[in-house]
C-alpha cells in the first residue's frame, strides 16, 4: 500500500492549504497536483497553443518540474518557482481545458508517482488522486463546502474586499470549472467509493486539519 494521503475535491474547497497543514502536522511532504496542471497551462498560454505535443515539449524545454523546498514539493519553471505566476486569472480560466487532455494528465501523473516513490508520507491534493492516480492511497478524503462559502474563501484569499456581485461572479466561475472537471472523459472529479467525505462549510480550518490528521495517523499506524 502506498504512503499517500489523498485529498480530493472541487475548486476552492481548501484542499491545498488543508493538505499543507496536514503534512506539516504529520511530518510528511505536501504536493498540490493542481499546481502542475496550472504550470502546463501557463506554458500553453505563453506559447499561444493548445497543441498538446507543443505544450509538453515547451514544458520540458522550460524545465517545468518539481523540486523539494522544505516539506513542499513545488513546481519550478524557467529555473524559478512557478508560484505565483500559475495563480493568475488567465491560468485559472484555462486550466480545466488543459487538464482534460490525456497526454497532459499522463505527464503530470508520472511526476506525481515519482514524487510518491520515496520513503516519506506524501499528502497529495487534487481531483483524481484517490480515484485514478493512487487508488491504493492509505487514506482518501473528499473535501467539499457549499459553493458560496468556497467563493467567499477564494475571494478572501485574494485579499480584496468584495461585494455581492463579485461573490456571485466567483461562485459562477467555480461552478463552471467544477462542471468541466466533473464532465471530462478522463479521470473526472468524483469522490472515490472509499473516501471519507468532509464538508467544511461549518468547520474552522483548525478543526478540518485536526480531523484529517487524526484519520491519517490512524491509517498510517
Ligand atoms: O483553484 P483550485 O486550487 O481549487 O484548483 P487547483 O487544485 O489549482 O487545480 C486547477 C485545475 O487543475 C482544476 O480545476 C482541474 O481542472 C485540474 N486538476 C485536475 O484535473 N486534476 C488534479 N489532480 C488536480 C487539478
Amino acid at each position: 500500500m502506498s504512503r499517500v494521503i489523498a485529498i480530493d475535491g472541487p475548486a476552492a474547497s481548501g484542499k491545498s492549504s488543508t493538505a499543507a497543514a496536514v503534512a506539516q502536522a504529520l511530518g510528511a511532504l505536501h504536493l498540490d497536483s493542481g499546481a502542475l496542471y496550472r504550470g502546463l497551462t501557463r506554458v500553453a498560454l505563453d506559447e499561444a497553443t493548445t497543441d498538446v505535443t507543443q505544450v509538453l515539449a515547451a514544458a520540458d524545454r522550460r524545465g517545468l518540474s518539481l523540486r523539494l523546498v522544505g516539506a513542499e514539493i513545488a513546481p519550478f519553471l524557467d529555473d524559478a518557482p512557478a508560484e505565483p505566476l500559475i495563480r493568475s486569472s488567465e491560468v485559472t480560466a484555462k486550466v480545466s481545458e488543459i487538464a482534460a487532455l490525456g497526454p497532459c494528465r499522463d505527464w503530470v501523473n508520472r511526476r506525481l508517482r515519482d514524487a510518491a516513490a520515496g520513503e516519506r508520507v506524501l499528502v497529495l491534493d487534487g481531483r483524481d488522486i484517490g480515484t485514478a492516480v493512487f487508488p491504493d492511497a492509505r487514506l482518501k478524503v473528499f473535501l467539499t463546502a457549499s459553493p458560496q462559502s468556497r467563493a467567499r474563501r477564494r475571494l478572501a484569499q485574494r485579499g480584496n474586499l468584495f461585494d455581492a456581485q463579485s461573490l456571485a461572479r466567483e461562485t459562477a466561475a467555480l461552478a463552471h470549472r467544477d462542471t468541466l472537471d466533473t464532465g471530462r472523459a478522463i479521470a473526472p472529479l468524483r469522490q472515490a467509493d472509499d473516501a471519507v467525505v468532509l464538508d467544511t462549510t461549518d468547520l474552522t480550518f483548525r478543526d478540518q486539519v485536526a480531523i484529517i490528521v487524526s484519520l491519517a495517523a490512524k491509517a498510517l499506524s
